[in-house]
């Protein structure tokens, strides 16, 4: 029986602080920013947490994911008395607060690195991964950087090679020094005291790799996921993330968490792109992360199979007790309404605030804000520069509250330039227009938290209806709500009775009396 926590309730919201909104004409997003809008966010839009994207001091080679400091703010992004009092104005409003921590690296500029590389005999040489060259000078082993190229760099200083999964300037901490994990899970404890209500872990299983540094197998035909991550797809991961001392970590990180939960359950998200029984042991016995993000719905060929398989493969992999979630779209994705479609967009949103257990809405996405095209040459993602196609500047545009210049983000000139060409993806626009994503986003959370089923209700599938069609019930304290989703272009019927709650395209309501009629690409909330 799971015991309901705030977070197995909430609808999160993910914040990139950068692009949010900014309050001193910087044109970059700011702390004091998000302050000025928790209203939108717990009132007009109705979430019930924010996860905020990195906003540690950080010279922004990986946009904040490379972190000089954990326990300070960027003065880009305002000071530790601004995140204070952003804490204390969401707690006043019930909003909880998530922060990124990103454990498996650092930034090169962190203090700790700056020492660690200045000689082979300092007392922080071993906090980060140090070793000797190859016999031929080359590289330790063939461990490839998710951005492509060696995870190795050389440092002509001292003549050895230093670990990084992802950039040069990410190196990666050594997980296996006592001293390194006590002053890392220290940091943990320093956003604790400041009232944090839980954190998002960075690419987390990455922080536990081989503790002998072995090769990983080569395979014989590169494995794409649905991204192309180049040479990286060619090996099997096997050595170079997720060995299993992670767990050991996790349960500690989880301790540190449980340690300061006497008033409120503090709460962790990790990072995780895995899937099936692995993806699962990161719940451990329910003693480890409370959730890794799932992200079987970023991708799939959009059909009711596809749709139903994503959401009954978590069920059947998940732990006893353990408690699902969905993600549409974070700052590493194609947006949603370019990824799938603005129609489609609406029918998405739809399924992940129906579903059981916890959904992530990425800022923006409840407005159906577009992917930006900006060519190569001129991305800001180091990622996107390495690799054409792979740059996420497009989903990291400013997010857009008004039809005025720079959609209101800024009185400056924007980090990146916002794009609403018609001016309707905006906030102000939408709030005015009941068919908006926005009104349908607002009364599928208002739907959502008015109802125990859809928060907590298990999944039941709804069998025997046209094959385009994903549909299911859930139920909880007397109260059944069930959900018709049309992932076909053409008309459906299908058998129904209750009362509409909200539907996709239709801002209807009132008794579905036998028979509900779904055009192509639209669904229905339909309770009793
Ligand atoms: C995953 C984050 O989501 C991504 O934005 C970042 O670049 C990498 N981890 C490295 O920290």
């Amino acid at each position: 029986m799971v015991k309901y926590e705030w977070w197995h309730e909430a609808v999160v919201y993910q914040i990139y602080p950068r692009s949010f909104m900014d309050s001193d004409g910087d044109g970059i997003g700011d702390l004091a920013g998000i302050a000025s809008e928790l209203d939108y966010l717990s009132g007009t839009l109705g979430v019930d947490a924010i996860w905020i994207s990195p906003f540690y001091p950080s010279p922004m080679a990986d946009f904040g994911y490379d972190v000089a400091d954990y326990t300070d703010v960027d003065p880009m992004f305002g000071t530790l008395a601004d995140f204070d009092a952003l804490v204390e104005g969401a707690h006043e409003r019930d909003l909880r607060v998530i922060i990124d921590w990103v454990p498996n690296h650092s930034s090169s500029r962190h203090p700790w690195f700056v020492e660690s590389r200045s000689s082979r005999d300092n007392p922080k040489r071993d906090w980060y991964v140090w070793k000797d060259p190859a016999p031929d000078g080359s590289e330790p082993n063939n461990w490839i950087s998710v951005f492509s190229g060696p995870a190795w760099t050389f440092d002509e200083h001292t003549g050895q090679y230093y670990l990084h999964s992802f950039l040069a300037e990410q190196p990666d901490i050594n997980w296996r020094n006592d001293e390194t994990r006590a002053a890392m899970l220290d940091t943990l404890r320093f956003w604790l005291r400041r009232g944090v209500d839980g954190f998002r872990l960075d690419a987390c299983h990455f922080a536990m790799k081989d503790p002998l540094y072995r090769s990983n197998p080569m395979l014989d035909v590169p494995r794409h996921g649905y991204k192309n991550l180049g040479e990286y797809d060619s090996f099997e991961h096997i050595h170079d993330r997720g060995h299993p001392d992670i767990h050991g970590l996790f349960r500690e990180v989880r301790a540190i968490l449980d340690e300061f939960s006497a008033d409120r359950p503090r709460f962790s998200v990790g990072e995780i792109h895995l899937e099936g029984e692995e993806w699962a042991s990161y719940y451990g016995n329910g003693d480890e992360l409370h959730m890794p993000y799932y992200f079987g719905m970023l991708h799939g060929d959009w059909t009711a199979a596809w749709a139903r398989d994503v959401v009954e493969t978590q069920e059947r992999v998940l732990p006893p007790g353990a408690w699902p979630n969905h993600v549409l779209g974070n700052h590493d994705e194609i947006r949603i309404a370019t990824r799938y479609g603005e129609r489609r967009a609406r029918l998405a949103t739809l399924m992940l605030l129906t579903l059981r257990g916890t959904p992530t809405i990425y800022y923006g996405d409840e407005l159906g804000m577009a992917q930006a095209e900006i060519p190569p040459d001129r991305q800001q993602d180091p990622w996107g520069r390495r690799q054409p196609g792979l740059g996420r500047d497009g989903c990291r545009t400013p997010m857009q509250w008004t039809i005025g210049e720079h959609a209101g983000f800024t009185t400056g000139r924007p980090w990146l330039a916002t794009v609403d060409p018609d001016r309707t993806r905006n906030v102000e626009a939408q709030l005015r227009d009941p068919d908006s994503m926005l009104s349908l986003t607002r009364r599928l959370i208002e739907v959502r938290k008015g109802s125990r089923a859809l928060r907590t209700g298990p999944y039941e599938a709804i069998e025997g209806l046209p094959e385009t069609v994903f549909a299911y019930l859930r139920r909880a304290g007397g109260e059944t709500v069930h959900v018709y989703l049309n992932f076909g272009d053409e008309p459906v019927r299908v058998p129904a009775e209750g009362t509409l709650l909200v539907a996709t395209q239709s801002a209807g309501s009132g008794p579905v009396d036998g028979v509900l009629m779904l055009d192509g690409l639209d669904g229905a909330v339909l309770g009793s």
